[in-house]
């Protein structure tokens, strides 16, 4: 990891949680996050869209972050169920995730969408987590290369920079499974995200824009994934709903 960017660790809830457990877990990341100052690494996490606002004022006046897990790409109008990225901003955000590849197959959200709610993510004042990922069947087709160089060219929009946008690269079979790639593999995968976000962005942006993995991350296999060279932190999900892996993950950071 480069010594200029500072590693974000985002905990991904999805739709997991009441109040009665999350509370707590905000809590306790909160007052972490406060006797540990200075951290080395931000913290992020990003609750169903019913406990933000609970979320928010528990980590008031600390450095966790609170993220939305998806926006709209539209500011307000007729979309029933939908979130806006300045109602989550509204909330106390300051991240959106988009593009989660939940949102990809649950929703049939392809890259032109996933752009567009980007758009929406940085025009409200958010930092947009851009996700992309292979399905196992591309893996084993050898194409994985193609494939996330395919979603950063269609998802990430080009007018995006380092301050507003952080790129996640989750294979898609990796996620709850317990599988990740080797470690060679996500660096690769990685080091060619760079060039990509090189072509859109410039050099300069794309030298200090976040480069998350996620999949299956774990304390176990923390400190190595985020020493790679190009991993500037994780997206969390199963392990970011127990405080103390979440925190050993955080740690994990060189
Ligand atoms: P797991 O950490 O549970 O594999 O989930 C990863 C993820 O999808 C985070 O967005």
């Amino acid at each position: 990891m480069s010594t200029q960017r500072r590693p974000l660790i985002a905990g991904n809830w999805k739709m997991n949680g009441l109040r009665e457990i999350a509370m707590p877990l905000a809590g306790e990341l909160a007052t972490k996050m406060n006797n540990a100052a200075p951290t080395s690494f931000d913290m992020l996490v990003c609750p169903p869209a019913t406990m933000i606002d609970a979320v928010v004022d528990v980590a008031y006046e600390s450095n966790l972050a609170v993220g939305g897990q998806d926006c709209h790409m539209a500011e307000s109008g007729a979309h029933t169920g939908d979130i806006s990225a300045q109602m989550l901003q509204d909330l106390g955000c300051s991240y959106a995730i988009v593009g989660h590849s939940e949102r990809r197959a649950d929703h049939g959200e392809m890259d032109d969408v996933v752009r567009a709610k980007a758009e929406a993510a940085q025009a409200a004042g958010l930092i947009a987590i851009v996700c992309v990922g292979e399905t196992e069947a591309e893996r084993d087709k050898g194409i994985t290369i193609d494939v996330v160089a395919a979603q950063i060219a269609g998802s990430v929009p080009p007018a995006s920079t380092s301050e507003n946008t952080v790129v996640a690269y989750e294979p898609v079979w990796a996620i709850g499974t317990g599988r990740t790639p080797t470690s060679d593999e996500v660096q690769e995968v990685h080091a060619m995200m760079r060039t990509k976000v090189t072509e859109i962005l410039g050099a300069d942006e794309a030298d200090k824009i976040r480069l998350l993995y996620g999949g299956s991350v774990k304390p176990s296999n923390a400190v190595e994934l985020m020493g790679l060279a190009d991993v500037d932190g994780a997206l969390v999900g199963g392990a970011s709903l127990s405080h103390d892996d979440f925190w050993q993950i955080a740690e994990s950071c060189p």
